[in-house]
């Protein structure tokens, strides 16, 4: 039996859909949501995001501010520049592209960032609400696999959520919104040691560690549900996950695909966070 493929690519069109009914609705009497992009530097995997973000963004109505700043901008010139975007009420949202170059304090960017227009959920307002299950937007690649289990029905309460990566903005995020689905969750890292074990007795693994092969089929328990968070290169230069896909799909019960599979979802949950930025504020 060979998995069922979970298409991120076609939910996300359909969540894309949704989006540009509403904008398209919206833009008959009042201006439309707007998104500010910033990127600093030249990280090409960073412009190539903000580049399909964009295309998002246009491509459902929504406006996009690009920022692009040179790579030796001071950490005071970002924070400038965030501060005007900040005080600017034409810009619902500010996505600012991770990583940064090294003279700038990652934290100190994302703290700045106003909390309603904080759109990628980092701030600490935000993650502190997640936490506590509060209100506030969401990280998007986590909200978009949460999207993607939603669509196959999973029922997540009581089961064995494995979570292998513990970054700020997927496995950490990921770990609370399945724990807030009453979900049994593990977050496994780089230290540690039971790793096959742990992923044997799960019903759902996320891969989110940037590491080609991370979960092979001898760790995946027939069924399970195998969410694959990664974009890297193989040695032919071909885009691959986290998981070794051909043969964990002979085990899993559903899996998603790389490309087509988290990566959209993850642009979608961007522009439904920039729309619910917009609409909090006209609510008011
Ligand atoms: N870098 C990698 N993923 C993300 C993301 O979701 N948001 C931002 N701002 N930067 C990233």
């Amino acid at each position: 039996m060979t998995a069922k493929i979970i298409d991120g690519k076609a939910l996300a069109q359909d969540t894309r859909q949704e989006i540009k009914q509403r904008v398209s609705q919206i833009s008959k009497n009042q201006r439309v949501p707007c998104l500010a992009v910033v990127l600093v530097g030249e990280n090409p995997a960073s412009a190539v995001y903000v580049r399909n973000k964009i295309k998002a963004c246009e491509e459902v109505g929504i406006k996009s501010l690009f920022e692009k700043l040179p790579a030796e901008t001071s950490e005071k010139d970002l924070l400038s520049c965030i501060d005007r975007l900040n005080k600017d009420d034409t810009v619902d949202g500010i996505l600012v592209q991770l990583p940064l170059p090294k003279q700038i304090s990652e934290q100190k960017v994302i703290e700045a960032i106003r909390v309603d227009k904080d759109v990628d959920g980092f701030h600490l307002i935000n993650v502190g609400a997640l936490a506590s299950g509060l209100d506030g937007f969401r990280p998007c690649t986590p909200s978009g696999v949460m999207r993607m289990l939603e669509s196959i029905n999973y029922p997540l309460s009581g089961k064995h959520a494995l979570v292998i990566g513990r970054s700020n903005i997927v496995g950490k995020p990921m770990a609370l919104m399945l724990l807030e689905k009453n979900a049994t969750v593990t977050i496994a890292h780089s230290k540690t040691v039971n790793l096959k074990e742990l992923a044997k007795s799960s019903d759902i693994i996320v891969v989110a560690t940037g590491r080609q092969k991370t979960l092979t089929a001898d760790m995946v328990k027939p069924d399970a549900v195998v969410i694959d968070v990664g974009i890297n290169r193989d040695a032919q230069g071909k885009l691959c996950g986290d998981v070794d896909t051909e043969a964990v799909m002979q085990i899993a019960g559903h899996i998603t695909p790389v490309p087509g599979g988290v990566g959209p979802m993850t642009i979608a949950m961007l522009l439904v966070n920039t729309l619910q930025a917009y609409e909090r504020k006209f609510k008011d």
